[in-house]
């Protein structure tokens, strides 16, 4: 099979990894990918909102199959730009289609479909731009913390928890001003719900599904889970407190009846659903749907996967993955991600890397790296991500930490405790 992966973070990288050890492939090409999925498959320098150039490029390199990263061509669509054309029939799109990937692209929707499934989630109402007196009363009858949601996609930033009921309406007005663009012109306001989030993924052929290990995520750039938010600076899997008893009722009260909800509604949905969960006191609650895999979660989960993640792959493509069989390594892995100094405020990019050919206790997973005449450089906020297998979550995060400090470059920081709240 020829795969062309979408994206260029560690996700992307950790995909091409798993992807490049399967006896199924034939030649991997990543857009645009970084300097470590170059390591794996064929960088290629293609835009990947523009899906004609992708689609003209498939067809040239007889690709079978497009397996998408990132969540922005899935919401626009990429999907459906494949099956509207008969040229492209034989090119298999992994990642769901426009209507599905409204689950990530719309949290208003999100939140009705929930409501529509009896799906266990924050109580919530949403408003459009002209409603703003209607939402400050609304506010008034919450209690804080009151939790703010653009409605659409805003990389990661459109959600505001603030303390105050005249900050919430003074940043609800910035945000139906234009604060996130288009993707706050209608607001989900919802109730604060307090305990430990963590992250569980299915991969589904729309029909049946497998469900991949959970994971951890660390959000915040400083230590003690402190300061700003990020695209996440270290991650664990398993996580301890997802014992069996927890899974069951994720299963049942969440992922049973989302896979029920995307087939009632006639979802064309191939490819990962992240549940972005939160435990409180024992009941697990949805905070956010995902259309494709995390990031920094794929660096720990999809080297848990012993299974080859192609034929998982093709088996959703296909609409057969209920024949196929998931193996996992019962292994504890965690990740620790190397930031540029100043990340997720302004940081400067081009800095010289160093020393990762000396880790040799962790798998290097690129983020935002670039390869120049055999140089290594930043080119990116999260810049590599260590990842590494242990008996236990101490063994693992030993030689994560220890890998990390051999790689330098100007400005590197990383989080020294990942794992601390386990
Ligand atoms: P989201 O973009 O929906 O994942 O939200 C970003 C972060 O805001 C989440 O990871 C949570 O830490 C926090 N958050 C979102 N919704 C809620 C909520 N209803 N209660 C508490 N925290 C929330
Ligand atoms: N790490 C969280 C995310 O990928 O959205």
């Amino acid at each position: 099979m020829n795969v062309l992966i979408l994206g260029s973070g560690g996700r992307e990288h950790a995909l091409s990894w798993k992807i490049s050890q399967s006896p199924l492939l034939k030649k991997l090409f990543i857009a645009p990918g970084n300097a470590g999925t170059g390591l794996h498959g064929q960088n290629v320098a293609l835009d990947i909102s523009d899906f004609q150039t992708i689609s003209s490029f498939a067809l040239k390199e007889n690709v079978d199959m497009i397996i998408v990263g990132p969540e922005d061509p899935l919401v626009k669509g990429i999907h459906d730009y494949f099956l509207a054309d008969k040229k492209f029939k034989n090119i298999k799109i992994a990642g769901p289609a426009k209507q599905a990937a409204m689950l990530e692209g719309s949290k208003e929707f999100a939140k009705k479909f929930m409501q529509d499934n009896n799906i266990p989630t924050a109580a919530f109402k949403s408003f459009g731009k002209n409603s703003y007196e209607e939402a400050c009363q609304f506010l008034k009858t919450m209690t804080p913390p009151y939790v703010l949601k653009a409605d659409g996609l805003a990389a990661g930033k459109g959600v505001l928890i603030l303390d105050s009921y005249k900050k919430a309406c003074d940043d609800l007005k910035e945000m139906f001003e234009g604060k996130f663009g288009a993707a706050g012109n209608r607001v989900v306001i919802e109730q604060f719900l307090e305990g430990t989030e963590l992250s569980v993924f299915v991969l589904t052929d729309g029909n049946s599904y497998v469900l991949l290990p959970e994971a951890k995520d660390y959000k915040r750039i400083g230590e003690g889970d402190t300061g700003l938010n990020t695209g996440g600076m270290g991650a664990i899997s398993p996580v301890p407190f997802a014992n069996s008893a927890f899974m069951k009722k994720v299963e049942s009260r969440i992922i049973q009846p989302t896979m029920d909800g995307i087939r009632r509604a006639g979802m064309n949905y191939k490819g990962f659903i992240f549940f972005g969960l939160i435990n409180v006191k024992g009941d697990p609650f949805v905070i956010e749907y995902n259309v494709r895999m995390g990031d920094p979660e794929a660096e720990v989960v999809i080297p848990r996967i012993q299974s080859d993640l192609l034929n998982l792959f093709s088996g959703v493509c296909e609409g057969n993955l209920d024949r196929k069989r998931l193996k996992l390594d019962g292994r504890t892995v965690s990740t620790v991600m190397l930031v540029s100094g100043g990340y997720p405020g302004s940081y400067e990019k081009g800095k010289p890397i160093t020393g990762h050919n000396k880790v040799e206790k962790s798998i290097v997973f690129h983020a935002g790296t670039k390869m120049e005449s055999g140089q290594i450089y930043t080119n990116g906020g999260r810049v590599m991500a260590l990842s590494s297998y242990g008996n236990n979550m101490k063994e693992a995060l030993a030689k994560s930490f220890d890998s990390a400090r051999k790689i330098q470059f100007e400005g590197v920081y990383f989080r020294k405790d990942i794992g601390f709240d386990l």
